[in-house]
């Protein structure tokens, strides 16, 4: 597909690989709706890169629905929802509550299906269009203090893999794209963002790796791709 002028709805685009993906859509002449919580934060970002910000929790049908409304009302139309949103809790399964993994389940997993159901809705009517979620490689492979995060991950890549069964005949692409650890400020208690690291992955490898999967001509589809640092220790 070619970027300029489609329009792109990225949930959870005001901080770290959202925004960053945002932001790189946009320079290449996307026009670019990001959604989020925090709306001092979401309207602050979205003056800093040229998005139109949707202030919308992906936990609540109400916005979910609103944003659908918003975006159509403001661009016309929808080419790429970019399922981004999502949060994680690290502690071992003795620490855990049934309110943990529904807090967790309800964003990364009930959040994605939701928005995606919608999506599908409008790409079928127009023959086309590209939902891309974006998975971890904690969905590959399961580890200590991972019972929520990461089974919320895998939950997330059996459903991307059932949207690919339902939504090819359709010309429509669902792309899962799984990064590996980016300090962002994902996780952190204070929601700040860390700082980058010379060895790490970086937001801009994450937004390139989408930007790139969403390029490719619309007849072919990357059902999904991994993104791992080099040397990261
Ligand atoms: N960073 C990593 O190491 C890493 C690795 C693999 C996969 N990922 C995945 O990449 C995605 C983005 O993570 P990130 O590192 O960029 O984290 P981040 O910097 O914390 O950004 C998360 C974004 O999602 C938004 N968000 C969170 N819950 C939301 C909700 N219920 N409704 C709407 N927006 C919501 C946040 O906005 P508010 O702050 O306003 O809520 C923020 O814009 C997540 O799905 C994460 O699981 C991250």
């Amino acid at each position: 597909m070619n970027i300029k002028d489609s329009v792109i709805l990225i949930t959870g685009g005001s901080s770290g690989l959202g925004k960053e993906t945002a932001k790189l859509l946009i320079e290449m002449g996307g026009k670019v709706a990001i959604t989020g919580r925090d709306k001092s934060k979401l309207d602050t970002v979205a003056v800093d890169i040229g998005a139109f910000p949707i202030h919308a929790d992906v936990s609540s049908d109400d916005d979910i629905l609103r944003t659908y409304s918003d975006v159509i009302s403001h661009f016309g139309k929808l080419d790429v929802l970019i399922n981004n949103a999502g949060t994680g809790v690290h502690e071992n399964l003795e620490n855990l509550s049934r309110d943990d993994f529904e807090y967790i389940f309800q964003i990364n997993v009930f959040g994605a299906a939701m928005m995606s159901k919608h999506a599908a809705e409008i790409f079928k009517k127009h023959n086309g269009g590209t939902i891309v979620n974006i998975g971890s490689t904690s969905g590959l492979k399961g580890y200590e203090a991972g019972s929520v995060y990461s089974a919320s991950k895998f939950a997330l890549r059996g459903l991307t893999q059932c949207m690919q069964a339902e939504l090819r005949c359709h010309n429509i692409r669902v792309i899962l794209v799984n990064p590996s650890y980016v300090p962002t400020a994902f996780g952190s208690k204070d929601r700040s963002p860390r700082a980058e690291e010379d060895n790490k992955l970086s937001s801009t490898e994450i937004a390139h790796t989408i930007v790139s999967s969403l390029t490719m001509d619309d007849r072919g589809m990357i059902p999904e791709v991994s993104i791992w640092a080099t040397n990261p220790w």
